[in-house]
Protein backbone atom coordinates (compact mmCIF):
# COMPACT_ATOMS: atom_id res chain seq x y z
CA UNK A 1 0.00 0.00 0.00
CA UNK A 2 1.31 3.36 -1.16
CA UNK A 3 0.70 6.86 0.77
CA UNK A 4 0.84 9.37 -1.98
CA UNK A 5 0.99 12.77 -0.32
CA UNK A 6 0.50 15.49 -3.80
CA UNK A 7 -2.30 16.00 -5.99
CA UNK A 8 0.39 15.51 -9.10
CA UNK A 9 1.48 12.18 -7.68
CA UNK A 10 -2.27 11.22 -7.40
CA UNK A 11 -3.05 11.89 -11.06
CA UNK A 12 -0.19 10.46 -12.36
CA UNK A 13 -1.02 7.13 -10.53
CA UNK A 14 -4.77 7.57 -11.29
CA UNK A 15 -3.91 8.22 -14.88
CA UNK A 16 -1.39 5.34 -15.36
CA UNK A 17 -4.15 2.95 -13.84
CA UNK A 18 -6.87 4.15 -16.25
CA UNK A 19 -4.28 3.66 -19.29
CA UNK A 20 -3.56 0.53 -17.85
CA UNK A 21 -7.26 -0.43 -17.95
CA UNK A 22 -7.81 -0.72 -14.50
CA UNK A 23 -11.21 0.25 -12.84
CA UNK A 24 -10.74 3.21 -9.43
CA UNK A 25 -12.98 2.99 -6.11
CA UNK A 26 -12.60 5.91 -4.13
CA UNK A 27 -13.30 5.96 -0.76
CA UNK A 28 -13.33 9.99 1.05
CA UNK A 29 -13.10 9.82 4.53
CA UNK A 30 -11.45 12.25 7.27
CA UNK A 31 -9.63 9.73 8.44
CA UNK A 32 -9.75 8.38 12.34
CA UNK A 33 -11.61 4.96 10.53
CA UNK A 34 -14.61 3.03 12.02
CA UNK A 35 -16.44 -0.25 11.05
CA UNK A 36 -18.50 2.58 9.17
CA UNK A 37 -15.80 3.16 6.91
CA UNK A 38 -14.01 -0.43 6.42
CA UNK A 39 -17.77 -1.60 5.04
CA UNK A 40 -17.20 1.22 2.36
CA UNK A 41 -13.58 0.11 1.69
CA UNK A 42 -14.98 -3.57 1.17
CA UNK A 43 -17.71 -2.94 -1.30
CA UNK A 44 -15.18 -0.71 -2.93
CA UNK A 45 -12.75 -3.65 -2.95
CA UNK A 46 -15.66 -6.11 -4.83
CA UNK A 47 -16.43 -3.81 -7.59
CA UNK A 48 -12.74 -2.16 -8.62
CA UNK A 49 -9.24 -3.64 -9.74
CA UNK A 50 -7.62 -0.21 -7.52
CA UNK A 51 -9.37 1.22 -4.12
CA UNK A 52 -8.23 4.43 -2.98
CA UNK A 53 -9.20 5.92 0.50
CA UNK A 54 -8.14 9.38 0.60
CA UNK A 55 -7.59 10.76 4.19
CA UNK A 56 -8.48 14.61 4.97
CA UNK A 57 -9.43 16.42 7.55
CA UNK A 58 -11.25 19.42 5.17
CA UNK A 59 -10.83 22.40 7.16
CA UNK A 60 -13.51 24.78 4.93
CA UNK A 61 -16.23 22.16 5.64
CA UNK A 62 -16.30 22.92 9.62
CA UNK A 63 -17.83 26.24 10.79
CA UNK A 64 -16.34 28.69 13.37
CA UNK A 65 -16.48 26.73 16.58
CA UNK A 66 -16.60 23.54 15.34
CA UNK A 67 -14.42 20.58 16.02
CA UNK A 68 -11.65 20.65 13.28
CA UNK A 69 -9.00 21.38 15.80
CA UNK A 70 -9.73 17.96 17.70
CA UNK A 71 -11.25 16.30 14.90
CA UNK A 72 -9.48 12.83 15.92
CA UNK A 73 -6.37 12.06 14.14
CA UNK A 74 -4.15 9.00 13.45
CA UNK A 75 -2.73 8.27 10.45
CA UNK A 76 -0.55 4.84 11.37
CA UNK A 77 -4.17 3.91 12.86
CA UNK A 78 -5.67 3.89 10.09
CA UNK A 79 -2.46 2.59 7.88
CA UNK A 80 -3.02 -0.35 9.35
CA UNK A 81 -6.57 -0.75 9.38
CA UNK A 82 -6.33 0.16 5.35
CA UNK A 83 -3.19 -2.43 4.88
CA UNK A 84 -5.82 -5.35 6.08
CA UNK A 85 -8.19 -4.50 3.77
CA UNK A 86 -5.77 -4.27 0.76
CA UNK A 87 -6.13 -0.82 -0.13
CA UNK A 88 -3.90 0.24 -2.51
CA UNK A 89 -3.51 3.67 -1.97
CA UNK A 90 -4.14 6.32 0.61
CA UNK A 91 -4.07 9.87 -0.70
CA UNK A 92 -3.39 12.24 2.27
CA UNK A 93 -2.51 15.46 1.15
CA UNK A 94 -1.40 18.86 3.75
CA UNK A 95 -3.83 21.43 3.91
CA UNK A 96 -1.36 24.08 1.57
CA UNK A 97 -1.50 20.83 -0.74
CA UNK A 98 -5.44 21.18 -1.49
CA UNK A 99 -5.86 24.92 -0.22
CA UNK A 100 -2.74 26.40 -1.28
CA UNK A 101 -2.43 30.28 -0.26
CA UNK A 102 -4.97 32.72 -2.35
CA UNK A 103 -7.01 29.43 -2.91
CA UNK A 104 -10.60 31.06 -3.48
CA UNK A 105 -12.22 28.56 -6.11
CA UNK A 106 -15.55 26.72 -4.18
CA UNK A 107 -18.48 24.38 -5.38
CA UNK A 108 -21.73 25.00 -4.54
CA UNK A 109 -25.11 22.63 -5.03
CA UNK A 110 -27.77 25.54 -3.69
CA UNK A 111 -31.09 25.47 -2.87
CA UNK A 112 -33.34 23.37 -0.27
CA UNK A 113 -31.19 20.50 -0.71
CA UNK A 114 -28.30 22.11 0.90
CA UNK A 115 -30.32 24.90 3.24
CA UNK A 116 -31.91 22.37 5.07
CA UNK A 117 -31.16 19.68 7.85
CA UNK A 118 -27.64 20.52 8.34
CA UNK A 119 -26.90 23.04 5.67
CA UNK A 120 -30.09 24.93 8.33
CA UNK A 121 -27.10 24.44 11.32
CA UNK A 122 -24.03 24.31 9.77
CA UNK A 123 -24.06 27.60 6.47
CA UNK A 124 -21.51 26.60 4.41
CA UNK A 125 -20.40 23.34 4.96
CA UNK A 126 -21.33 21.49 2.31
CA UNK A 127 -20.25 24.29 -0.23
CA UNK A 128 -16.89 23.03 1.75
CA UNK A 129 -18.14 19.30 1.19
CA UNK A 130 -19.07 20.14 -2.36
CA UNK A 131 -15.41 21.54 -2.80
CA UNK A 132 -13.25 18.57 -1.45
CA UNK A 133 -14.82 15.95 -3.04
CA UNK A 134 -14.66 17.81 -6.09
CA UNK A 135 -11.22 18.04 -5.76
CA UNK A 136 -10.80 15.07 -4.49
CA UNK A 137 -12.26 13.59 -7.83
CA UNK A 138 -10.60 15.59 -9.94
CA UNK A 139 -7.25 14.11 -8.13
CA UNK A 140 -7.95 10.52 -7.98
CA UNK A 141 -9.89 9.85 -10.85
CA UNK A 142 -12.15 7.35 -9.65
CA UNK A 143 -15.49 5.49 -11.80
CA UNK A 144 -16.79 4.64 -8.52
CA UNK A 145 -16.80 7.03 -5.04
CA UNK A 146 -18.40 4.98 -1.81
CA UNK A 147 -20.61 7.37 0.54
CA UNK A 148 -22.29 6.16 3.71
CA UNK A 149 -26.17 6.43 4.20
CA UNK A 150 -25.31 7.76 7.53
CA UNK A 151 -24.85 10.93 6.26
CA UNK A 152 -27.78 10.91 3.92
CA UNK A 153 -28.06 14.42 3.36
CA UNK A 154 -24.17 14.50 1.87
CA UNK A 155 -24.62 11.50 0.02
CA UNK A 156 -27.53 13.22 -1.71
CA UNK A 157 -26.21 16.36 -2.60
CA UNK A 158 -23.27 15.07 -3.98
CA UNK A 159 -25.51 12.66 -6.22
CA UNK A 160 -26.56 16.09 -7.17
CA UNK A 161 -23.32 17.81 -7.80
CA UNK A 162 -22.07 14.45 -9.95
CA UNK A 163 -25.32 14.77 -11.72
CA UNK A 164 -25.50 18.75 -12.69
CA UNK A 165 -21.97 19.16 -13.19
CA UNK A 166 -21.25 15.28 -15.09
CA UNK A 167 -18.83 14.13 -13.26
CA UNK A 168 -17.98 10.71 -15.15
CA UNK A 169 -18.26 8.61 -12.36
CA UNK A 170 -21.25 6.47 -9.98
CA UNK A 171 -21.91 7.41 -6.26
CA UNK A 172 -22.21 4.03 -4.39
CA UNK A 173 -24.39 4.65 -1.44
CA UNK A 174 -23.79 2.34 1.74
CA UNK A 175 -26.01 1.56 4.05
CA UNK A 176 -25.74 2.68 7.48
CA UNK A 177 -23.36 0.71 10.11
CA UNK A 178 -24.16 0.72 13.83
CA UNK A 179 -22.79 -0.75 17.06
CA UNK A 180 -24.12 -3.97 18.30
CA UNK A 181 -26.54 -1.58 20.82
CA UNK A 182 -27.83 0.41 17.70
CA UNK A 183 -25.85 3.79 17.84
CA UNK A 184 -24.27 4.76 14.45
CA UNK A 185 -20.98 4.56 13.75
CA UNK A 186 -19.02 8.09 13.46
CA UNK A 187 -15.44 9.57 14.87
CA UNK A 188 -17.35 11.92 16.77
CA UNK A 189 -18.20 8.73 19.06
CA UNK A 190 -14.98 8.68 21.07
CA UNK A 191 -16.14 12.43 22.06
CA UNK A 192 -18.97 10.94 24.26
CA UNK A 193 -18.77 9.96 27.90
CA UNK A 194 -19.97 6.43 28.81
CA UNK A 195 -23.17 8.35 30.21
CA UNK A 196 -23.63 10.62 27.09
CA UNK A 197 -22.70 7.55 24.96
CA UNK A 198 -25.93 5.66 26.73
CA UNK A 199 -27.91 8.58 26.44
CA UNK A 200 -27.23 8.37 22.77
CA UNK A 201 -28.93 5.40 22.18
CA UNK A 202 -32.41 7.28 22.56
CA UNK A 203 -31.53 8.17 18.93
CA UNK A 204 -32.08 5.25 16.34
CA UNK A 205 -34.49 4.15 19.21
CA UNK A 206 -36.77 7.24 18.73
CA UNK A 207 -36.46 6.54 14.83
CA UNK A 208 -37.19 3.19 15.02
CA UNK A 209 -40.50 4.31 16.77
CA UNK A 210 -40.94 6.86 13.87
CA UNK A 211 -40.53 4.25 11.56
CA UNK A 212 -43.34 1.73 12.98
CA UNK A 213 -45.86 4.63 13.21
CA UNK A 214 -45.30 5.36 9.30
CA UNK A 215 -45.33 1.94 8.97
CA UNK A 216 -48.29 1.46 11.18
CA UNK A 217 -50.37 3.94 9.13
CA UNK A 218 -49.72 7.39 10.89
CA UNK A 219 -49.95 9.74 8.31
CA UNK A 220 -49.54 13.14 10.07
CA UNK A 221 -46.13 14.11 9.69
CA UNK A 222 -45.78 16.33 13.11
CA UNK A 223 -47.38 13.42 15.55
CA UNK A 224 -44.67 11.29 14.42
CA UNK A 225 -41.73 14.32 14.73
CA UNK A 226 -43.49 14.81 18.21
CA UNK A 227 -43.23 11.39 18.87
CA UNK A 228 -39.52 11.36 18.28
CA UNK A 229 -38.99 14.09 19.54
CA UNK A 230 -40.76 13.39 22.98
CA UNK A 231 -38.67 10.08 23.33
CA UNK A 232 -35.27 12.14 22.53
CA UNK A 233 -36.26 14.81 25.48
CA UNK A 234 -36.50 12.00 28.00
CA UNK A 235 -32.84 12.02 28.25
CA UNK A 236 -31.69 14.85 30.24
CA UNK A 237 -28.33 16.18 28.04
CA UNK A 238 -30.08 15.47 24.87
CA UNK A 239 -30.34 18.95 23.33
CA UNK A 240 -32.11 18.66 20.18
CA UNK A 241 -31.06 20.66 16.67
CA UNK A 242 -33.83 18.90 14.49
CA UNK A 243 -35.95 16.07 13.84
CA UNK A 244 -37.75 16.57 10.43
CA UNK A 245 -39.45 14.26 8.26
CA UNK A 246 -38.86 14.81 4.47
CA UNK A 247 -39.04 13.05 0.88
CA UNK A 248 -36.13 10.88 0.74
CA UNK A 249 -35.79 11.54 -2.78
CA UNK A 250 -35.05 15.51 -2.45
CA UNK A 251 -35.84 16.31 0.60
CA UNK A 252 -38.82 18.68 -0.38
CA UNK A 253 -41.58 19.17 2.89
CA UNK A 254 -44.04 16.55 3.48
CA UNK A 255 -47.32 17.63 5.35
CA UNK A 256 -49.09 14.67 4.90
CA UNK A 257 -47.38 11.22 4.48
CA UNK A 258 -50.33 10.00 1.83
CA UNK A 259 -49.22 12.18 -0.55
CA UNK A 260 -46.14 10.47 -1.05
CA UNK A 261 -44.97 6.94 -2.55
CA UNK A 262 -41.44 6.06 -2.54
CA UNK A 263 -39.11 6.78 0.46
CA UNK A 264 -39.42 9.00 3.24
CA UNK A 265 -36.28 10.28 5.24
CA UNK A 266 -36.66 10.78 8.69
CA UNK A 267 -33.66 12.42 10.20
CA UNK A 268 -32.04 14.30 13.20
CA UNK A 269 -29.43 15.71 14.88
CA UNK A 270 -29.24 16.17 18.67
CA UNK A 271 -26.42 17.27 20.82
CA UNK A 272 -25.13 15.29 23.98
CA UNK A 273 -23.01 17.73 25.81
CA UNK A 274 -20.95 18.85 22.94
CA UNK A 275 -21.04 16.52 20.83
CA UNK A 276 -23.82 16.77 17.95
CA UNK A 277 -24.49 13.34 16.35
CA UNK A 278 -26.73 12.40 13.64
CA UNK A 279 -28.51 9.88 12.20
CA UNK A 280 -31.27 8.58 10.14
CA UNK A 281 -33.94 6.23 8.75
CA UNK A 282 -35.46 5.81 5.51
CA UNK A 283 -38.89 4.18 5.29
CA UNK A 284 -40.27 2.78 2.18
CA UNK A 285 -44.32 3.75 1.91
O1 LIG B 1 -18.12 12.31 5.24
C1 LIG B 1 -16.95 12.74 5.38
O2 LIG B 1 -16.12 12.15 6.06
C2 LIG B 1 -16.55 14.04 4.70
O3 LIG B 1 -17.61 14.94 4.68
C3 LIG B 1 -15.97 13.84 3.29
C4 LIG B 1 -17.00 13.27 2.34
C5 LIG B 1 -14.76 12.93 3.35
C6 LIG B 1 -15.51 15.19 2.72
O4 LIG B 1 -14.54 15.78 3.52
Amino acid sequence: MEIIKTIKQMQSYSREQQRLGKTIGLVPTMGYLHEGHIELVKAARKENDIVIVSIFVNPIQFGVGEDFDIYPRDLKRDSQLLEKENVDVIFNPEGEEMYPAGYNTFVEVSGEITTKLCGASRPGHFRGVTTVVSKLFNTCLPDKAYFGQKDAQQVMVIEKMVKELNFPLTIVRVPIIREKDGLAMSSRNTYLSDELRKEALLLNQSLIKGKQAIENGEKDVEKVKKLIQDYIKTSPNANIDYVEILSGEDLSDLSDLSELKGKILIALAVKFGNTRLIDNQLVEV
